[in-house]
């Protein structure tokens, strides 16, 4: 592990009394990645695709790099790689490009897990299509399991739409297993990767995935670019999401006919900077031992739930999670009475519902506290948070 990974980072020298505990909302940015984006604006700023001289081709190919390394990182084909604004944006755009495949009675195999991006376009079709919501029943301690799953997928499953890491609560799908049951049937699989891919290596191929999406603002890079993979076949099968510039090949009055893969799905000047920035976040996940970074990740958690337990009225959610993300509530204290008194002590975590809200039902709580871990964090990072949090017990604790 590399001691002084937060040299790397920023926003550690101009935040130096901040424990950022919060990476799982957003991960901070990568120097590399911030010089990339600057060296774009100050020495660049033209559009992609469309210029015939010299600045436009450096900026296209500089953009179309991040495609060929985020292909890599994923094992996929590079035309299968879409960019989009973040995992949101993916979900949403894929979900109602393959509504267009949706009937009257199709089942559509959802979670109580998943975040609302990845539920609620689902429900919006299921709705607009009269095709009906499933939710994998949950095991006693909130996971989705293969046997489970398999009491829910049937011959009218049409999508199975799962996260891989839930964002609330931590817990890893068995998404191999799921696809080889879902494989018996006639189904598409889409994988909500926004928490898993900053932490463990996703191979498409291995998993047999048929959509994936995630973000590059959770991976040590910049906001609004986020990642649709699709299985070739499928993307030149689904029709367009958005129309205009750049996705068409020929324009009649009447039809008009689209691009191939993938610019049939990248319509309009997409954020050329933070693409070509993106890169570089990419490239460090290419380029450095992740696995460590992850087992320390892990063992950091494992740091921090025992010390959590120690403590009398903490009750911890999720203490099996394969994700560094940590979920509590402190007895009698709302999580954001609590986070307020963390953020005097300068520690950073996030309290809610996460946009998770049907966690928190199945949870029976109204909401949570979030701690999560990134690459950067260090034991003392978690002492800090101990620290604070047995301050904001003692001060409630005064009130009686
Ligand atoms: N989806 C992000 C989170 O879990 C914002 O916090």
């Amino acid at each position: 592990m590399n001691k002084n990974i937060k040299d790397e980072f920023p926003f550690f020298l101009n935040n130096k009394e901040v424990t950022y505990l919060d990476s799982a909302a957003s991960s901070l940015k990568l120097n590399s990645v911030i010089k990339r984006l600057t060296d774009y604006y100050v020495n660049n700023g033209t559009n992609i695709h469309r210029g015939v001289y010299k600045l436009s081709h450096e900026a296209t190919e500089a953009f179309e790099a991040t495609r060929v390394n985020v292909a890599k990182l994923i094992n996929s084909k590079t035309e299968e790689v879409i960019f989009t604004k973040g995992t949101t944006d993916s979900l949403n755009k894929l979900a109602f490009s393959l509504s267009s495949l949706i009937n009257e009675g199709d089942e559509i195999i959802t979670s109580e897990l998943e975040h609302h991006s990845s539920l609620l376009p689902w429900q919006e079709i299921a709705r607009l299509k009269n095709a009906k919501l499933v939710y994998v029943p949950l095991n006693d301690e909130g996971r989705i399991t293969v046997d489970n799953f398999k009491k829910v997928i049937n011959n009218n499953t049409k999508i199975v739409a799962l996260t891989h890491v839930s964002n609330a609560l931590g817990f890893l799908t068995p998404i191999k297993e799921i696809v080889k049951e879902v494989r018996k049937y006639n189904a598409y699989v889409i994988l909500d990767a926004a928490q898993s891919i900053s932490h463990m290596k996703i191979d498409v191929k291995d998993l047999d995935i048929d959509f994936l999406a995630f973000s590059a603002h959770k991976m040590y890079g910049p906001n609004g670019v986020g990642v649709l993979y699709g299985k070739d076949h499928l993307l030149r099968k689904i029709p367009p999401f958005e129309f205009g510039g750049e996705m068409a090949h020929l324009v009649n009055k009447d039809i008009s006919t689209y691009k191939d893969i993938p610019h049939k799905f990248e319509a309009g000047t997409p954020v050329i900077g933070e693409v070509i920035a993106f890169n570089e976040a990419v490239l460090f996940f290419l380029n450095n031992d992740m696995e460590k970074h992850y087992k320390n990740e892990l063992l950091l958690k494992e740091y921090l739930v025992n010390e959590l337990l120690k403590i009398d009225d903490i009750i911890i959610y999720n203490k099996t999670a394969e994700s560094p993300i940590i979920t509590l509530n402190i007895k009698d204290i709302h999580p954001h009475d609590a986070a307020s008194i963390l953020d005097e002590y300068n520690v950073y975590v996030r309290a809610g519902h996460h946009c998770a809200q049907l966690v928190n039902k199945h949870l029976e709580v109204v909401s949570t506290l979030r701690v999560s871990i990134g690459i950067y964090n260090n034991k003392e990072d978690v002492e800090r948070f101990v620290f604070a949090i047995k301050k904001a017990i003692e001060f409630f604790k005064q009130f009686g």
